[in-house]
């Protein structure tokens, strides 16, 4: 099973990049193919945490090459940064590739992106500020730079000129900021371009011979499902595709090469930013569960809306991805209750619907339907088989499985690389 790819299955930091992190040691190649720095994939690795924002969590596995894909949004300084970071804690990056076709994030993105929010008023989307659904807009839009533009200093200035002949009207005349010079922004970028340029590749042909020669390749999924921009919950989205096909787009490998799916869940629900999300709790409940859980953003810190475990959700994500095995993760937060409620269909206006509703309207207002399921107190943290586990914590799981579509292959019962129960094997 060579291409393993891993999603997020509700709308984000389920624990993707514990999940990658698990599987570092077995695989050659870690591939990001969406998004940018909006992601946040907190790793623990004995006593020391790592938070990674642009890099796949697979760069902290000695040996695996990690590789910045072209369906990737990057922000350079944030790229160095991080490097940067890693390097002065031992973590060798010499071996990082980047896509020459990734997309850029410069300043302009992440001046659009922190108006037009401001713009939006009582309908903004609480985006992570970073500039990716401007930078994605200029990518569709055919006005994008890319990596490989800039190793060509004629062709960055005429791009950056064209990129900011429309913006710099809006910047003035519509968001009453200042205008942004040509030269500021050429000059940032090609003061990058030297120390970028080792590390720029033809990513997808490296990927392709490296799967043709027998290596295992992990595509690291940022985002989630709900978030999608074509499966999510639009318009409250980040502004790539999240889903499985993002990794064959995003990547440059053919979708019949990829073995695997694995999505990744909660065993309860968050979510960050505005949009619907009908299993909130705004009680006292979802405030234990968020102190339980520390449900608190690894990129803005923003605390996380919490709410209880969607299975209608757990289907759509696994009908849209294809998900051939799920990782649950976080079960240990559960601990201490006495009885765990798991959405099982929703009631819309006073009709059961049980998939997730086309219409967002009525996603908006779709009432949880629960089914109750007794909990345990037992410390579950230590538990390494799923007969270790209590009986009603194994009923938890495998009621969670038959509504999900797709089995449950590790469970995750702590933050730390060991705190994982794993009942199918992930790679082979
Ligand atoms: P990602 O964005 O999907 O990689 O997830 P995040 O890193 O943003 O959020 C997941 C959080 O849950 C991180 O702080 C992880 O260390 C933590 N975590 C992952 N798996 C488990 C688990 O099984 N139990 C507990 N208690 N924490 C976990
Ligand atoms: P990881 O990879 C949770 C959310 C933002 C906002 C919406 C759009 O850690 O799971 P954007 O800045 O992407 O335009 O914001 O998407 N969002 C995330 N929520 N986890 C993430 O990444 C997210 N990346 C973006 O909060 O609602
Ligand atoms: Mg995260």
């Amino acid at each position: 099973m060579p291409a393993i790819v891993i999603v997020g299955a509700q709308w984000g930091d389920e624990g993707k990049g514990k999940a990658t992190d698990l599987l570092a040691d077995r695989i050659d190649y870690v591939v990001k193919f969406n998004g940018g720095n909006n992601a946040g994939h907190t790793v623990v690795v004995g006593d020391q945490k790592y938070a990674l924002h642009l890099l796949p969590s697979g760069i902290l596995t000695p040996g695996v090459i990690p590789v910045i894909g072209n369906g990737v949004v990057v922000d350079i300084e944030v790229l160095f940064d991080e490097l940067t970071a890693l390097s002065s804690r031992g973590v060798d990056v010499s071996r990082l590739l980047v896509s020459a076709n990734a997309h850029v994030i410069t300043q302009y993105h992440r001046t659009l992106d922190k108006v037009t929010e401001r713009f939006l008023g009582k309908r903004q989307i609480g985006t992570t500020g970073r500039g990716i659904g401007p930078a994605y807009a200029d990518k569709i839009n055919r006005v994008g730079i890319r990596i490989q533009d800039l190793f060509d200093e004629n062709i960055l200035r005429q791009k950056v000129e064209g990129a900011l002949h429309q913006k710099n009207h809006l910047l003035v005349k519509i968001y009453n900021r200042r205008a942004i010079a040509v030269d500021e922004v050429v000059e940032d970028l090609l003061g990058y371009a030297e120390r970028l340029r080792p590390m720029v590749a033809d990513t997808a042909l490296i990927l392709n011979d490296a799967l043709d020669a027998g290596k295992t390749v992990v595509f690291e999924g940022g985002q989630a499902t709900m978030l999608d921009v074509d499966h999510g919950t639009y318009p409250f989205v980040t502004s790539s595709n999240a889903t499985a096909g993002g990794a064959a787009t995003g990547s440059g490998v053919g979708p019949n090469k990829l073995d695997r799916i694995i999505g990744i869940v909660k065993a309860y629900t968050t979510r960050v930013g505005a949009g619907p999300f009908p299993t909130e709790l705004e009680d006292e409940s979802g405030e234990w569960l968020r102190a339980r859980g520390f449900e608190f953003g690894t990129t803005t810190g923003r605390p996380r809306r919490t709410g209880w475990y969607d299975a209608p959700i757990a289907r759509y994500a696994s009908r849209i991805n294809g998900i051939t095995d799920f990782v649950m993760t976080k079960l240990d937060v559960l601990t201490g209750l006495e009885t765990i409620p798991v959405c099982v269909a929703y009631d819309v206006d006073g009709v059961r619907v049980d998939e997730v509703p086309v219409s967002q309207s009525d996603f908006h207002h779709a009432v949880p339907i629960y089914e109750e399921f007794p909990g345990w107190s037992e410390d579950i943290t230590g538990a390494r088989t799923f007969d270790d586990l209590p009986k009603n914590a194994q009923d938890y799981v495998l009621a969670i499985e038959a509504m999900s579509g797709s089995r449950i292959s590790a469970i995750g019962v702590g933050p730390d690389r060991e705190a994982i129960i794993v009942r199918h094997d992930l790679v082979n």
